[in-house]
């Protein structure tokens, strides 16, 4: 018998990681994809959404997409709250030519599809209410959207099943020294998000680099023929090229961290290492803003909040790239 497919909503800022991790999703053909949210984080609001466009109009997926908030919840209303920090950077020049971990359009054909009308948290919290299944939540940005629609309506988390976020670090960071990018530029609506009380599982950096990808990797994704599995390939090598320059470059390959949180979704045995921990976020400014904080005392104040990924496998996750990347237009086709 066909498994049943779960509902799911993915929250991303498209960016070069959410772009695989959207292809993952769509063509692992275990989801209904009910919509895609887009927030601000790697570019612009507008930016992400019209590369979500680009993908799900690649695949010729017929999946609404929202757009989303163009900024952070409260952050920027305290200032100097993280003017101690240098400016987080992902693109560099060299020699002439530009290096960016997240490309400002996709190197497929543009987008001819448009975005939704609805607001992304109008949408959240229409489709969560109104599903007649609990439905799954995958954030890979900045979590404004569904911290937003969460505030609004607290008893949205009695129809989601779980909330599989991409985000926080223990103790290791990118955006800062001990934060995460989308812990850190809305660490309000992280905060949010982990006192929900939905079921949740966290896939930090601390999973992500443990399964990062390299060239081969890259060329064995180019290798599978097709549009996603090129796109994905090309994307790899890309932040390969921008880590490189950028002195970034580390011996466990790039990490695609979006793409690690859907496999995570898809299947238990990509994670090697979890445990269920009480998360919390830093939001009182200052050199440790947007920090995920672990509390690794097991008392009897121990409840946890959520499972955290702490090591992947990389050769799991390239198995479960390749499967579903092999799906959908040939490379030829378009
Ligand atoms: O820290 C990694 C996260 O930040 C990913 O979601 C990536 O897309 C970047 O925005
Ligand atoms: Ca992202």
């Amino acid at each position: 018998m066909e498994e049943k497919k779960r509902k799911l909503i993915l929250d991303v800022d498209t960016g070069s990681d959410d772009a695989v991790a959207v292809l993952l999703s769509i063509l692992s053909g275990r989801f209904d994809v009910l919509g895609i949210t887009v927030s601000w984080g790697n570019s612009d609001v507008e930016t992400c959404v019209n590369n979500t466009l680009q993908i799900v109009d690649m695949l010729g997926a017929d999946i609404p997409v929202f757009q989303g908030c163009p900024g952070p919840m409260v952050r920027e209303m305290t200032k100097g709250r993280v003017m101690n920090l240098p400016p987080n950077k992902i693109s560099t020049t060299k020699d002439g030519k530009v290096y960016t971990m997240h490309p400002n359009v996709l190197p497929i054909p543009p987008a001819v599809s448009k975005k939704q009308e609805q607001h992304a948290c109008a949408f959240l919290m229409e489709a969560i209410k109104k599903s007649p299944e609990k439905v799954t939540v995958i954030p890979t940005a900045p979590m404004t959207n569904i911290g937003m629609a969460l505030r609004m309506d607290p008893s949205l988390v009695e129809n989601i099943e779980e909330i599989v976020l991409m985000g926080g670090a223990v103790h290791m960071g990118n955006a800062s020294p001990s934060a995460e990018a989308n812990f850190f530029h809305d660490p309000e609506a992280a905060k949010i998000v982990l006192d929900s009380g939905a079921k949740i599982r966290i896939v930090p950096l601390n999973a992500t680099h443990s399964a990062g990808l390299y060239r081969e990797d890259a060329a064995k994704l180019i290798g599978l023929g097709t549009m996603a599995g090129k796109l994905a390939g090309d994307l790899v090598n890309m932040r390969l090229d921008s880590s490189d320059i950028m002195g970034w470059r580390s011996d466990q390959g790039e990490p695609i961290h979006d793409a690690l949180a859907v496999a995570w979704a898809l299947d238990e045995s990509v994670i090697v290492e979890s445990r269920e921990e009480k998360c919390d976020v830093e939001m009182n400014g200052g050199i440790c803003d947007g920090t995920m904080v672990v509390d690794h005392r097991r008392g009897y104040e121990f409840v946890p909040n959520a499972r955290v990924a702490y090591r992947g496998d990389r050769k799991r996750f390239m198995e479960i790239l390749c499967e579903h990347l092999s799906k959908g237009p040939k490379a030829a086709d378009v």
